[in-house]
């Protein structure tokens, strides 16, 4: 009996995981994925498909999602303008309402529905549950509201749900001790967790090849920063927008004691499965 030969291929391409799977088996991977690299459904898809073949061999990933565009649209359809300072949502407890209803109520379904759709066991979970994320008011000159900063992490819940062998999935907002809610940059989020959990890798997933030393220039690709080299990039002011709370969130997953942190192109197919299991590294490495 002759053997196809992409069967061969695909033997081989399985056994090449082997000593990634191995290495990575029972390590928590906190992945930040961002609204901006969500798209369409079929994008979304493939990500969490990526999500649930490393859950089934032994990953415990953790999922912080964005979605700055979907609170934008859902504003805009209720007829508000949605209003920037300094990269930062201004967040009236109007839109307050609006942000729990985009990224609790729509989003963190979604990617959970994808998850179960694929044969994964997804929990969603938002940052009040469990007392999972408290937050606080951002002083800042200009008044932004009920945007917060994370004050500290709690992160049980979310050790039970990985326990229990679900795929946790959480939505960056946070209680404040005064009881109101904030929205939090996912970033900043994602990067908290990643320290609290004592992730082995955290990983940010957003819609650029990682970081630029030109961001107009896709090909500028830096593929490894070590934490001065970051720190001197927030200070020099070469990067901007969505770029700085990624680094600042790097930051604090690595001084927490992450080893690593990557931002990686989520529009890439299977971007994921390339960053973990194989020897080319994409995006940006930061240690
Ligand atoms: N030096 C740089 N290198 C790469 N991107 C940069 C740089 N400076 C600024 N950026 C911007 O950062 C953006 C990514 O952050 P952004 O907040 O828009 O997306 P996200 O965090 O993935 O999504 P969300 O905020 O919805 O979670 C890029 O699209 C790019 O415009
Ligand atoms: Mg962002």
């Amino acid at each position: 009996m002759s053997i196809p030969d992409a069967a061969k291929l695909q033997a081989e391409v399985l056994i090449q995981a082997l000593p990634y799977i191995q290495k990575w088996r029972g390590a928590i991977f906190v992945v930040k994925y961002g609204g901006a690299a969500m798209g369409e459904n079929g994008l979304a898809a493939q990500v969490m498909q990526d999500i649930v073949l490393m859950h089934c061999v032994g990953i415990r990933p953790v999922i912080v999602h964005g979605g700055g565009p979907e609170i934008s649209d859902l504003m805009k359809r209720l007829g508000k303008q949605p209003q920037f300072v300094n990269g930062l949502r201004v967040t009236d407890a109007e839109t307050m309402e609006l942000v729990e209803m985009a990224l609790t109520g729509k989003t963190n379904p979604r990617l959970v529905a994808l998850i179960q759709q694929q044969g994964g066991r997804a929990v969603g979970l938002s940052g009040k549950d469990g007392g999972l994320i408290r937050a606080r008011k951002i002083q800042s000159e200009v008044d932004l509201g009920f945007v917060g900063e994370v004050d500290a992490i709690e992160p049980s819940i979310i050790l039970s749900t990985l326990e229990a062998g679900y795929i946790p999935v959480v939505s960056p907002v946070g209680m404040g001790a005064d009881g109101a809610t904030y929205n939090l940059n996912a970033d900043f989020a994602a990067g908290a967790l990643a320290g609290a959990l004592g992730a082995t890798k955290f990983i940010l997933m957003t819609d650029v090849p990682g970081v630029l030393s030109d961001p107009d220039d896709p090909t500028s690709l830096i593929s490894e920063l070590t934490r001065e080299q970051a720190q001197r990039m927030l200070e020099n002011g070469r990067v901007s927008g969505g770029m700085i709370p990624k680094l600042q969130a790097c930051l604090t997953a690595l001084e927490s004691g992450c080893p690593r942190a990557h931002i990686i192109d989520g529009r890439i197919p299977h971007a994921l499965l390339i960053e973990v299991f194989t020897d080319a590294g994409i995006g940006t490495m930061i240690r």
